[in-house]
This record gives structure tokens, sequence and C-alpha cells, in this order.
């Protein structure tokens, strides 16, 4: 069961499951992951639900109603996890959808957990069926329940858990089932982030990693994040690298642009993978509507990744359409692909 579940204390002496690193020196989830709600950029809706909810919660001395949340990879779904399990006090015990094969896999965890703990299911929509049957109860009664026998010799045993919060994140919330949905107290998608609000992630990151950056280069690198704290985080990196080697170590306008052009990042953040997505509708498919399964074996990419990771982004900024007879590229999609393909000539 170890590689389906990692434990984190909130004790900062702790040891992360899995890893010869102590908690404070795994650099993601020190040193650039808020810690607190109060750390947490954008987003403005979730973080007062959950600052109400939390509060009320701990004055009531109760566990948390179970929290789900929604949107694309890399806006901050599994951060909340573990400030949800930071601001109530309790531990946080991670797994993942895909991770708990048998209905034993997840009984074992709910049973180690103490009262107050977090239950982290990362990509829930991915749990099989026999499994998310046990999740019901546990849920709603905070029991498991066995079943020992078969057919009329059948008996069930109520097993009783220690009261805990689960929290949800899913890139898929059409796939989840209808009960298990209900059975969250708190549903919040998370949106992309605005520009000034990757500008304070990345002014943020830039001040833990100890780089100088000035705000004409903070604006271009949020620019060019498509939205997403991850990406803003990571492109930072490279263009730290970027500034160190071929700069002054200043993360400028010009080196951001420098640094990003040899990733493959345009004007717009669209990656090579977006750029060849709608490069496909448009010139194997006229521009569609065509298919994801098409797009998908023309790309010879995996669907889900193309669902989970290209599109919304490109939904978000209006160069897809989706109708019901399949995938559209927009005309803002077209201009945006003869520039991108201009700037690049022009290095
Ligand atoms: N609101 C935020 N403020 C500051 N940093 C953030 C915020 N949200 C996310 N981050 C940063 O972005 C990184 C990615 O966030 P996180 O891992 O929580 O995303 P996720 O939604 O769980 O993605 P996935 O669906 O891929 O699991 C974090 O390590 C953190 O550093
Ligand atoms: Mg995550």
């Amino acid at each position: 069961m170890t590689d389906t579940l990692l434990t984190y204390s909130s004790d900062p002496q702790g040891m992360v499951a899995g890893s010869d690193l102590p908690i404070d020196k795994m650099p993601e989830i020190r040193s650039l992951r808020p810690e607190a709600l109060t750390d947490y950029v954008g987003q403005r809706e979730t973080v007062e639900t959950l600052s109400i909810a939390i509060q009320a919660a701990r004055n009531r001395n109760e566990p948390l109603d179970h929290v789900i949340f929604h949107g694309p990879p890399g806006l901050g779904k599994t951060t909340l996890a573990h400030i949800i399990a930071a601001e109530m006090g309790g531990r946080l015990t991670v797994t993942a959808g895909p991770a708990l094969e048998k209905g034993g896999d997840l009984i074992g965890i709910l049973t180690h957990l103490e009262e107050g703990d977090v239950l982290f299911v990362d990509e829930i929509h991915r749990t099989p069926r026999v499994v998310e049957e046990f999740l019901y109860p546990a849920m709603e009664d905070f029991a498991v329940d066995f079943v020992f026998d078969k057919g009329i010799h059948a008996r069930s045993h109520r097993y009783r858990l220690k009261p805990f919060t689960l929290v949800g994140a899913t890139t898929r919330v059409g796939s989840l089932s209808a009960p298990l949905r209900d059975r969250f107290g708190i549903f919040r998608s998370l949106n992309f982030y605005g520009e000034a609000d990757l500008v304070r992630i990345a002014t943020r990151s830039a001040m833990l990693l100890d780089v100088a950056m000035d705000g004409p280069g903070a604006e271009e690198l949020a620019r060019r994040s498509r939205g997403t704290p991850r990406i803003v985080n990571r492109l930072l990196k490279r263009v730290r690298d970027y500034a160190q080697v071929r700069g002054d170590g200043r993360v400028s306008l010009g080196t951001v642009q420098a640094a990003l052009a040899l990733e493959g990042i345009d004007r717009q953040g669209l990656t090579d993978l977006d750029r060849r997505y709608l490069a496909t509708i448009i010139t194997f498919y006229d521009g569609g509507p065509v298919g994801i399964e098409a797009i998908a074996a023309t790309l010879q990419e995996e669907t889900d990744t193309l669902v989970d990771v290209v599109e919304p982004y490109l939904l978000k900024i209006g160069f897809l359409i989706r109708t019901s007879s399949g995938r559209k590229a927009s005309a803002a999609a077209y201009d945006h692909l003869k520039q991108s393909r201009k700037d690049a000539s022009c290095r």
C-alpha cells in the first residue's frame, strides 16, 4: 500500500513517505506551495467559502464538510488540500482514484484516519466503482460496512471510523457519479488565473527562489503562463537558468522573451502541442468541426491529454469552439498561428 498512500504530518520535522527528504526540504511542498489560506493567491470566492467553513467547523469542534475541487491541472487543487489540513490542524493523507484498485485499499486508509484528519483523493473520478461504494457510508456516516460470506449466509458488520474530511480533486466533473458528487458539502470549480494574480504568484516565487525580477519581466511571464500557477513557477525556473547563464541573472522582459522562445512558448503562452492541436484542426480538417478522437489519432496523442490539458485553455481564450458536431478553430486561432509562424521565422 505504500505506493498508494502518502501521509504528511503537520510536524515540520516529519518525513515524506516514499522519500528520503524531510518535509521542509521537499522543494515544491515547502517553498513554492502556499501553506496558509492567506498566502493562497486568487480564487477569491473559493478562498472565502473555505475560510468561512473552516472557521465555523473549528468553532463547533467538528470536521469540515467534505470538499471537492474541480479544474484543469496546475490551478491549485492539491495545494488547497494541504492548506485545509493545516488550517484544521489535522494530518493529510494523500491518495488517488486509480491507486485504489480494491475496496481493501481504501478501507486500509480509512481505518487509519484519526479524528480531524483530511483524506485527499486526487483524480477521484477515476476511482473504480467497487471502491467508490465504500466511500458512500464512509462520507455519510463515518462507517465502513464489511460483508462476510455470500448468498443467504451473507452478514454485514459496520465498522465506525473517526470523523474525517474527504477532499476530492477532479479535472472531469462530468465523469463523477451523481451519488458521489452529492455527498460533498462544498463543491468549487477553480478558474484560470488572471494576469495580476499570476504576477503576484511569480513575484512571491521569485522571492522564495531568491531571483531578481523586474515588473515587465513578471508581467511577460504571467502573460505566457496559460493562466496556470504551476506553469508560471516552471517557466520562472527556466528563465532563471537562462538569465544566470546568458544574462546578468536578472529576470527582465528581454530574458523572459529569449528564454521562452527557446522553450517554444509563444506570445500567448501556447506550447508546441497547443499549436499542433490547432494546426491539425485547421489544415487537416479544414477548421472543423472534427471529433476529438480524430484529432488525437492525427496527432498521435492521448485523448485524455488533449481534453484535460490542451483544450480548457484554448476554450477559455476563445481559440477553440466546441459544437455538438465536434471541435472548431476560431478566426482568432487562425490569426494567432499565422503570427506565431511569423515570429518564429524572424528568430
Ligand atoms: N493560488 C495559488 N497561489 C500560489 N501558488 C499556487 C496557487 N495555486 C497553485 N500554486 C502553485 O502551483 C503549483 C501547482 O498547484 P497544485 O499542485 O495544487 O495544482 P493541482 O490543481 O493540484 O494540479 P493537478 O490537477 O495537476 O494535480 C503548486 O506547487 C503551487 O506552488
Ligand atoms: Mg494535484
